[in-house]
């Protein structure tokens, strides 16, 4: 008798955990006796004549720890939904019937679509399109509303720490100010919560436009109060309050590639305060590396979860972390919302509690 056979994918940015999922995912699969097929390189796989391979326990074995994904991701493509914040697009109907043929072709029954918010609208599509779809929500920038925390945003944290250690002793024995700009296009949390665990004096994010004066008075006072150095963790998409997102290009898929606010900050900083200023853009490095124990853990739950909801038969949901536990959510429901910082939250109080300026 032929064995069922599920597709799993990975879509958009890549970041550390997603190996953990494909490895749960396959393991569990294999444990019911199904065979799972890996998509290459997102969605664009399911394109004729379909760019895949078979994944066992044995193409899986020893990936634990690896950053990246095994089967490649991309950002753009035909099967693109998401057209920069809050915008949606329809993949082409054409598109959508030649990745049904592949699959049946291949006798794939369902897929398991590992992805952020972009890729989840995708997913949605091909639900509504009569392909039965699992996902698994992605981004390192942990701001999907609809499920308490997503793997890599750990390791992403550990990576701001780690550079925050580093940076602070040469920031200390030259006297200086050091910016470091973090990712976060529309949450601040890898910069909270980076800057929090790294130390940092002064965060700027998103949420809570800041005030350049603002800043340069929070370096000053601590000037006075004998400080030999100023951390300022900047995400990139955080912006002065009569200002805009510092831009660097626009990407293929609409989505503006943010970059640059760093600079813009560190410029400011010196010319108000006459302090020499630094910065470190830490960029791709934080979707690099082997994932935390964390994200692993995070990451094996949301897999082996994805393939008890395909044995329920439960298409059309998300996995997510709620309280502890694994569980799921409708797809539709969790697209479009965005999990942001709360600027009078408890995590923004604890920090102002131990003295980190917003700037605001
Ligand atoms: O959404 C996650 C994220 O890391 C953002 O913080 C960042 O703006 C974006 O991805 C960068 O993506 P890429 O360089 O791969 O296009």
């Amino acid at each position: 008798m032929e064995r069922r056979r599920i597709g799993v994918l990975t879509s958009g940015g890549d970041c550390p955990g997603l190996n953990a999922v494909l490895r749960g995912v396959v393991r569990a699969a294999q444990a019911v006796g199904w065979e799972v097929i890996g998509f290459k390189e997102g969605f664009e796989g399911l394109l004729p004549p379909g760019r895949y391979i078979m994944l066992d326990r044995h193409k899986t074995a020893g990936i634990m720890p690896l950053g990246g994904t095994i089967i490649g991701t991309t950002n753009k493509g035909h099967f693109v939904a998401k057209v920069g914040a809050g915008k949606k697009a329809v993949v082409a109907e054409e598109v959508i019937e030649q990745a049904r043929k592949v699959l049946q072709g291949l006798r794939v029954e369902c897929l398991v679509i590992i992805g952020g918010d972009g890729s989840l609208s995708t997913a949605l599509q091909l639900q509504e399109a009569g392909i039965p779809t699992v996902g698994v929500p992605k981004t390192i920038d942990n701001d999907i509303e609809a499920t308490a925390m997503t793997f890599g945003f750990d390791s992403a944290v550990a990576c701001v720490t780690d550079a925050l250690d580093r940076l602070h002793t040469t920031a200390t024995s030259h006297r200086r100010v050091m910016v470091i700009e973090v990712m976060g296009r529309h949450a601040g949390w890898i910069a909270l919560h980076g800057g929090l665990a790294g130390g940092a004096d002064i965060i700027l994010i998103p949420e809570i436009p800041f005030d350049f004066e603002k800043v340069a008075e929070a370096v000053r006072k601590r000037e006075e109060d004998g400080c030999l150095s100023t951390m300022i963790v900047v995400a990139e998409g955080a912006r002065p309050k009569d200002g805009q997102q510092t831009v660097q290009d626009k990407s293929v898929n609409g989505e503006y590639k943010l970059g640059g606010i760093g600079e813009v900050v560190a410029r400011e900083v010196a010319t108000r305060t006459g302090k020499e200023t630094r910065t470190c853009v830490l960029g791709h490095l934080q979707r690099g590396g082997a994932p935390t124990t964390l994200d692993r853990i995070l990451g094996t739950r949301f897999g082996v979860h994805a393939v008890e909801m395909i044995r329920e038969g439960k298409f059309g949901y998300m996995v997510s972390y709620q309280n502890y536990q694994i569980t799921s959510v409708p797809i539709a429901d969790a697209v479009n919302h965005l999990r942001v910082v709360q600027p009078d939250g408890q995590m923004v109080q604890t920090a102002r509690a131990v003295e980190i300026s917003f700037g605001d």
